[in-house]
């Protein structure tokens, strides 16, 4: 398994990785590195008011050495033996307060990470020890490496977008959904998968559900965090629920935001 010798140590490596085959790394990691410093694992399916979603999970190992982790899907051992390969887990992040669901079991298996959330998700998950609510600024122990931006536009729930400056990469939860035709046709019945189209929340378009973009309110504030989340340039985009954008992230995010933009 990972960090049990050379070819763990190629394929956890961002760099060495691109030397490595991608078919060979697959056949058994279940991280993935995307760009310097950053990974992403895709976890099981989870059903929310009855449509099944993909679920992933973002890991960045900070300058410090210490790992980010960002909307962790559910544990399993392999997954735990691979995180726990590439350093020390330091922080465990909720991006919003739909996103809350395997925490603890992260918590338990690292007691010495800091859980954090948005206001919204410590008021909800009472029973879970986070530390300050996160905003728009970023804490001392990632600031100026992974940036943040904080909208409380939705009636719904608040969220917060991440942006890694190293990898330039965005790190969407539910703001941005890009079901590939794929997923739709193995996992939604045929009369629900014109409620994904009908909201764009598909490959190549990104929308959120369109309950979710209905509920937005005061735009004017949103649109500033938007802008300076473009203006870093980023070239990937991971989302929770949906196919990654590898290339191009920048073009990519000038559409999915465009319904909140003009
Ligand atoms: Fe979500």
């Amino acid at each position: 398994m990972a960090g049990n010798g050379e070819k763990g140590d190629i394929c956890n490596d961002g760099e060495a990785w691109w030397n490595a085959t991608v078919q060979e790394c697959r056949l058994w990691l279940m991280l993935e590195p995307l760009g310097q410093d950053l990974w992403f694992a895709d976890g099981g399916i989870v059903s929310f008011k009855g449509f099944d979603y993909p679920t992933r999970m973002v890991i960045v190992r900070l300058a410090d050495g210490g790992l980010w982790l960002w909307s962790p899907v559910e544990k399993t051992a392999a997954l735990e033996q691979e995180v726990r390969a590439l350093g020390p887990v330091r922080h465990i992040v909720s991006p919003n307060s739909l996103h809350y669901l395997f925490l603890s079991q992260w918590q338990v298996a690292f007691p010495e990470a800091e859980l954090w959330g948005t206001a919204a998700t410590i008021a909800k998950r009472k029973d879970l020890h986070f530390s300050k609510a996160l905003a728009d600024v970023a804490p001392a122990a990632w600031e100026r490496q992974i940036d943040q931006f904080y909208f409380t536009n939705s009636l719904f729930m608040d969220e917060l977008i991440f942006f890694h400056r190293a990898s330039r990469t965005a790190i969407i939860a539910d703001l941005s959904q890009t079901f590939s035709e794929a997923f739709l046709k193995k996992h939604w019945p045929w009369w629900m998968r014109p409620i994904a189209k009908l909201s764009q929340m598909t490959e190549g378009r990104g929308y959120p559900p369109i309950d979710y973009r209905i509920s937005f309110r005061h735009r004017a504030s949103a649109r500033p965090k938007v802008r300076a989340l473009i203006e870093e340039h980023p070239k990937h985009v991971v989302v929770a629920h949906g196919e990654i954008v590898r290339t191009e992230g920048e073009t990519f995010l000038r559409r999915a935001f465009s319904w909140l933009l003009r």
